[in-house]
């Protein structure tokens, strides 16, 4: 049976690492990590995050300001918001709540928010930045970056002679996830939709990244023996078992059976999930520190 990577554990332990960070910070005289979450909209799901999102600012110390404007904000108005706290020195990371209204430009909003306080990692600077190895002043997107430390903590920093297959093209995980994997000396392949013969491209994989949103594709005859399995998959599905009309989470691989094969794997829900809010508080008092003048800490 593999081992069951504990997502909830690593999470917990970055943000205690945030708040002492935050409370050094302090102590050095140096202002607050501030992180700005702008939602449009009433979305519930989104609603769900960016509280949650709020909520864990709050916990690691920082200041924590949510503008959540109606959904009728034109694009002018939000531009305004963004290069309002763009301006604001309280302020070190900005995150606007995707997906947006229908009627404004979410390419153009994620580029106007400043590249320093771009905590999402979207902007082109710092997708850029991690296309060419600049991980050092990076931003790196959240979920990425939190499925890379469970990695790590499985298979070590440094991930020369793997093969790693990344199921999924998203500008948000697989192309970045895919950039992490290459910087860490993986061999790397990206599988999509139009991939020929993906069970048999998944059996080579080591380290195999799921990040599809499509329940349950991934089945267990895909794994190669001993990989690390990583399922950034989360949907919703029917369960009837658990009554009329109720529901429950899986992700993108069929746990069970690849539990049976796998080295490691992380649960859905409890593992890649609770490291993206996680990831965000490690990229805001990064960019607190930056803007300090001091060293970036690393996680
Ligand atoms: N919506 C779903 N995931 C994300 C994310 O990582 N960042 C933002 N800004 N919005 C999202």
């Amino acid at each position: 049976m593999a081992e069951v990577i504990d997502g909830k554990s690593v999470a917990a332990d970055v943000v205690s690492k945030v708040k002492a960070l935050t409370a050094e910070l302090s102590a050095k005289g140096a202002t607050r990590p501030g992180l700005a979450v702008v939602i449009v909209g009433e979305d519930p799901a989104s609603q769900v995050y960016v509280a949650s999102k709020s909520r864990t600012a709050k916990e690691c110390g920082f200041h924590s300001l949510q503008h959540t404007l109606p959904a009728e904000t034109t694009e002018e108005q939000l531009l305004k918001t963004i290069g309002d706290l763009n301006a604001d020195p309280s302020i070190h990371g900005i995150l606007v709540q995707l997906p947006l209204p229908g009627h404004i430009d979410a390419g153009k909003v994620i580029q106007t928010i400043a590249p320093e306080k771009d905590v999402d990692g979207f902007h082109f600077i710092n997708v850029g930045k991690l296309g060419t190895g600049e991980l050092e002043t990076a931003f790196v997107p959240c979920t990425p970056a939190g499925s890379m430390l469970l990695i790590q903590r499985v298979r070590g920093k440094d991930l020369s002679g793997l093969n790693a297959v990344v199921v999924g093209r998203s500008n948000i995980v697989g192309k970045p996830m895919a950039n992490l994997l290459l910087a860490a000396n993986c061999t790397v392949t990206i599988a999509h939709s139009r991939t020929k013969d993906l069970p048999a491209l998944a059996r080579t994989a080591d380290i195999l990244v799921a990040a599809v949103g499509r329940p349950e594709m991934i089945k267990g005859d895909w794994v190669k023996p001993g990989a690390t399995v990583i399922d950034v998959g989360i949907n919703r599905i029917p369960a009837p078992e658990k009554g009329e009309g109720k529901s429950r989470l899986v992700g993108d691989v069929v746990y069970a059976e690849a539990a049976a094969v796998a080295g490691a794997i992380t649960p859905v829900p409890g593992g890649v999930g609770p490291m993206t809010i996680a990831m965000l508080m490690a990229n805001t008092v990064a960019s607190a520190y930056l803007a300090a003048g001091l060293k970036r800490p690393s996680f």
